[in-house]
């Protein structure tokens, strides 16, 4: 049979990689460029060494900013409050495109190096079968054969050793990382005590805030429906307006700014908690931006409505690997329809690891009215209206307080 594999060109998947030549399957590599730090084309020759019979590198950045990115930024998407979901968005875009190639080369089995006890084996082959059903997976790090025979670390390097895998001798670093261009993870080693402090040096993408510049700056992000479609720095004149380009812009303003980190005890969809560390940089921006916009662009009932059913339940659906199902299908449009209404732009301040707004405008929504809010002006509507208004308004509570009068 043939397999794809999804190769990182890293020591795990290197000897999944030959551990399947050896059960007698063809195998081909896969590499999804979702924004990661990555030597590419180092990986295609390692592949092609240790016996890969074909190696598709794919860059998906543009459909991963397109299609996941962006929409999580119009749901204000987020995880037990604080994770910004970086690892879960990638997932679809990359198991998509691993699909494709498998039709396309007649690939009867998909491949992955996920361990048994993450979140990623269930994103991944939930994705994969809902995207071709009969697609057969092998997950190494569940099969006995597999994991008993490689129970660590140490003889995973004896297999390379033996079968002529190069391994780079790099000092390993004492926890696991997953990046892209939204984020970076850390988890696991030295993270596992949830009280254990990450060390200074852990963090990649993002200066620490206290040695950040001193001097703030001042960008603006303009929105359309939503989605963000225009950054301009007002330090220096940059303006960005292509989907990719303003988000690692971003991401660049951000990193500069020690924008994005955190560090949380996270519950896991298999039902284990686990500590993991996260830089977010654009993406924090790009919330913060998003929501102050929404306050003056978004109706009141639609925002309610979208903060109960659509922010929860979509972060969910993605952490839970179920971007491809008919739950979620049956909520896209109700959250392109909720953005209607949020154009505008957003003036920030990015100041050691804050991001501060400092004003924002609309030229299309007439939901704010200066005069009718302001405190100075008569008009717009009738002061005794109010009146009636908590008049009605006090019917029920009149009720409750005569029924609680330890209420006092
Ligand atoms: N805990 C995060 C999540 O579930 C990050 C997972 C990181 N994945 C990895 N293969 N290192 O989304
Ligand atoms: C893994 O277990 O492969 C990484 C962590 C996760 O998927 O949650």
């Amino acid at each position: 049979g043939r397999v794809l594999l999804a190769y990182s060109g890293g020591l795990d998947t290197s000897c999944i990689l030959v551990w399947l030549i050896e059960q007698g399957y063809d195998v081909f590599a896969y590499m999804a460029n979702v924004g990661q730090e990555e030597d590419y084309e180092a990986a295609r020759v390692k592949a092609l060494k240790i016996g890969a019979k074909g190696v598709f590198i794919e860059d998906l950045r543009k459909e991963y900013v397109d299609e996941l990115i962006f929409p999580a930024v119009q749901a204000n998407a987020i995880y037990e409050n604080v994770y910004l979901l970086g690892t879960s968005l990638a997932r679809p875009v990359i198991a998509r495109r691993q699909i494709q190639i498998a039709i396309r080369e007649g690939c009867q089995f998909v491949s992955h190096g996920c361990t048994g006890k993450g979140n990623d084996q269930v994103r991944f082959e939930l994705a994969y079968y809902a995207l071709k059903p009969d697609i057969k997976v092998i997950s190494p790090w569940r099969i006995p054969e597999f994991y008993e025979r490689f129970p660590g670390r140490q003889s995973l390097l004896e297999y390379a050793a033996k079968k002529n895998i190069p391994v780079v001798q790099t000092t390993k670093a004492p926890w696991s990382t997953d990046g892209n261009i939204y984020h970076i993870s850390y988890e696991a080693g030295v993270l596992e005590d949830p009280n254990a402090t990450p060390p200074k040096d852990m963090w990649q993408l993002t200066v620490n805030p206290e040695d950040a510049p001193d001097t703030p700056e001042r960008i603006t992000i303009t929105f359309q429906k939503g989605i963000p479609v225009k950054v301009h720095n007002h330090n220096d004149n940059t303006i960005h307006t292509d989907s990719l380009e303003l988000f690692i812009y971003l991401n660049t303003l951000a990193r500069r700014n020690g924008i994005g980190r955190i560090d949380i005890v996270e519950n896991r969809y298999i039902g284990i908690k686990s500590r993991g560390c996260y830089e977010t940089p654009g993406g924090t921006i790009l919330r913060a931006a998003h929501i102050d916009l929404e306050g003056l662009t978004l109706d009141r009932e639609v925002r309610r409505l979208r903060d109960q059913f659509i922010t929860p339940t979509w972060s969910n659906l993605l952490y839970n690997g179920q971007y491809f199902s008919p739950e979620l299908q049956f909520l896209r449009p109700s959250l392109v329809a909720s953005q209607e209404s949020v154009n505008g732009e957003v003036k920030l301040k990015l100041y050691k690891g804050n991001v501060i707004i400092e004003g924002r405008k609309s030229d299309t929504s007439k939901l704010y009215d200066m005069e009718e809010s302001s405190m100075d002006v008569q008009g717009g509507f009738s002061p005794v209206d109010s009146e009636g208004f908590i008049r009605i308004q006090s019917i029920r509570l009149k009720k409750w307080g005569i029924n609680n009068s330890e209420n006092l």
